[in-house]
C-alpha cells in the first residue's frame, strides 16, 4: 500500500486498502461491507464519536502515530478562509479541506460554492414540538437545492482526479440532481437512473438541465440501484450514490459549519431524514472527527426519521435492536426517501449505537403537517425534510428530548423542490380521508389552520375589497387577544 493523503477501511471487517484499490461498486472484496474514509489522524477503529472513548491516533499505514492538527489553528484557519475570494476557499465543503484530503491536488477540485447553508432559529416549530431550543440547518440551500451538493463536489472532484469520463448514480432524485450538475462543471458524463413517475418534476428537470442522460425505469429505487450495481462492474462508470465513501466526506462538513456557526458550541441533538441512511452516518464521522482532534469536548446524540410508509431502520430497530434489516416495498409521498432496502444502514445503526440517538417514523399526515408548519415559520423545504420535525415531536412526547436540550433538525432539501406537493397540500388534495381521519383532533384542527389555498376573484375593484374586507375580519376575529 502506497503512504497517501488517505485510505480506506472497511467498516464491517476492517480490511484497509489504498483509494484507488476499491471495487466499481465500492463494497469490500472479502466481506461485502461498506468503505469510509481514514486520514493518519483518524481515530482507531470502535471509538468511533462516542461520549466516553479518549482521542487515539490511527494512521493510514497503522505503522506510525501520526500528529493531530491543532484545533485551534485549524478553528482560525477555516474562519480566515471565509475573507477569501479563491473559489475553494468561497466553498462550505472545501474550506474544511485540511479534514478531507482525498484529492491530490486541490486547485482541480470542481465546485460550484456549495454549503455554507445557513442555521436558522425556528421559534414557533419550537414551541409547537415543546422545546425551548430549536434550530434548522438548512442544506436545501445549496446551489442545486439539497445537501447531496456537499458530498457530490467530494466525489466529482475525485473522479475528475481519477480520469473517469463517465459517472452515474441511481436516485429519488436530489442525487441525480447535484451529480448532474457537478459533472456538468467537471466535463464529465453523466448517466442517471430514477423510477419512473416516482421523483419530484423539479429535480427530473434539473438532471435534463444539467445535460444528463436521464433513464426513467420502470421499477422503484431499489430497482435502479440493482441495475447501475452491475452496470458499473461491466463499464468504467463512476458510481456515485452514498456507497461512495468519498460523497460521505463533503456530507460531512455540515458538522463542521454547524458547530461553528454555534460558535463551537454542540447541540444535544441533530435529527436527520432517513433514506439509503447514509447521511446521518457522515455527520456522525464529522462530529466524531471533531472530538478526536479536540475541536469540541462531546458529540450530540444523532437520530434518525423515516417516513412511515418507508421505514425499514424502524423497524430493524424494534425487531433486532438493529442486529437485522429487512427490507420494505417503501410508498411514501415524501418521494426522496421512497427507500426500502437502505444501502448504509449498518453504517447508521453504528451512529445511532455511539451517540445515543433515536430512530422515528412519520406518518403522511404527520409530515404533511410538519411541512406546513415549516413553511408557515418562513423557511420551508421538501417533505422528506419535513419528517425531521414530525419526529421531534415525538420523542419529546415520549420523553427522550427534554425542553431544555437543544435541537438541531436538518433540513435536506429546498421547498421548491416538490412544488406539487405543497400546491396539493393547500388546495385539501393531498391528505385522504381515511389518513385525516387517523389524526388527532389537534392535529385536524392544526391541518386547518394551516391550510392556505389560493382564491381566485373576478379582476374587479370592489369584489377584490370585500373579500379582504371578509378574510382581514375573520383574522382579527380569531387573533387572541
Ligand atoms: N432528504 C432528502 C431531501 C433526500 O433527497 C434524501 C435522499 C434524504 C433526505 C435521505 O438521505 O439517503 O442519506 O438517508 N435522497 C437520495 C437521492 C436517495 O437519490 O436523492 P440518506
Amino acid at each position: 500500500m502506497t503512504l497517501d493523503t488517505h485510505s480506506l477501511r472497511c467498516t464491517e471487517c476492517g480490511r484497509g486498502i489504498a483509494g484507488g484499490e476499491v471495487a466499481s461498486d465500492f463494497r469490500c472484496r472479502h466481506c461485502r461491507g461498506l468503505f469510509e474514509v481514514i486520514y493518519p489522524w483518524s481515530m482507531a477503529p470502535g471509538n468511533a464519536g462516542n461520549n466516553s472513548g479518549t482521542a487515539s491516533s490511527g494512521s493510514v499505514t497503522g505503522a506510525e502515530t501520526a500528529r493531530l492538527p491543532n484545533p485551534s489553528a485549524l478553528r482560525w484557519l477555516w474562519q480566515e478562509r471565509r475573507t477569501s475570494t479563491m473559489s475553494i476557499d468561497q466553498s462550505g465543503v472545501w474550506r474544511f479541506r485540511d479534514l478531507l484530503p482525498i484529492v491530490k491536488n486541490f486547485d482541480s477540485v470542481v465546485t460550484l460554492r456549495e454549503g455554507n447553508t445557513p442555521l436558522y432559529e425556528m421559534p414557533k416549530c419550537g414551541k409547537i414540538a415543546g422545546i425551548d431550543w430549536l434550530l434548522a440547518k438548512h442544506q436545501g440551500m445549496n446551489p442545486t437545492g439539497s445537501f447531496k451538493d456537499t458530498g457530490m463536489t467530494a466525489a466529482i472532484s475525485v473522479a475528475a482526479e481519477r480520469g473517469f469520463e463517465w459517472v452515474a448514480c441511481a436516485s429519488t432524485g436530489n442525487t441525480s440532481a447535484a451529480m448532474a450538475a457537478y459533472a456538468a462543471r467537471a466535463g464529465l458524463r453523466s448517466i442517471v437512473f430514477i423510477p419512473e413517475g416516482k421523483i419530484a418534476w423539479g429535480k427530473l428537470s434539473q438532471s435534463m438541465d444539467y445535460g444528463a442522460l436521464t433513464i426513467q425505469l420502470k421499477t422503484d429505487f431499489d430497482g435502479c440501484v440493482k441495475i447501475l450495481t452491475e452496470l458499473v462492474k461491466k463499464f468504467p462508470i463512476y458510481l456515485l450514490n452514498s456507497v461512495n465513501p468519498y460523497r460521505l466526506e463533503g456530507q460531512k462538513t455540515p458538522a463542521f459549519e454547524m458547530v461553528e456557526q454555534l460558535e463551537w458550541q454542540v447541540p444535544e441533538h441533530v435529527l436527520v431524514p432517513g433514506g439509503n441512511l447514509a447521511n446521518g452516518a457522515a455527520l456522525g464521522k464529522g462530529f466524531a472527527e471533531m472530538k478526536h482532534l479536540g475541536l469540541i469536548s462531546r458529540v450530540p446524540k444523532i437520530s434518525v426519521v423515516q417516513a412511515s410508509g418507508a421505514n425499514p431502520l424502524y423497524r430493524a430497530m424494534q425487531d433486532s435492536n438493529g442486529d437485522r434489516l429487512e427490507p420494505v416495498v417503501a410508498e411514501t409521498r415524501a418521494s426522496a426517501i421512497r427507500i426500502g432496502s437502505p444501502a448504509s444502514w449498518k453504517k447508521t445503526v453504528e451512529t445511532l449505537r455511539t451517540t445515543g440517538g433515536w430512530v422515528e417514523e412519520a406518518t403522511e399526515q404527520e409530515i404533511a403537517l410538519a411541512k406546513a408548519e415549516i413553511g408557515a415559520e418562513g423557511i420551508g423545504c421538501e417533505p422528506a425534510s419535513a419528517v425531521t420535525l414530525a419526529g421531534l415531536k415525538k420523542l419529546v412526547t415520549q420523553g427522550k428530548i427534554t425542553r431544555e436540550e437543544r435541537v438541531v433538525i436538518l433540513l435536506t432539501g429546498h421547498t421548491l423542490k416538490d412544488s406539487d406537493y405543497t400546491i396539493h397540500y393547500h388546495r385539501g388534495e393531498l391528505l385522504t380521508a381515511v389518513e385525516l381521519a387517523g389524526a388527532t383532533a389537534e392535529d385536524r384542527s392544526n391541518h386547518a389552520a394551516l391550510l392556505k389555498p389560493p382564491v381566485v376573484l373576478e379582476a374587479d375593484m370592489d369584489v377584490v375589497l370585500r373579500e379582504l374586507e371578509t378574510r382581514m375580519h375573520s383574522a382579527m376575529v380569531a387573533q387572541p387577544v
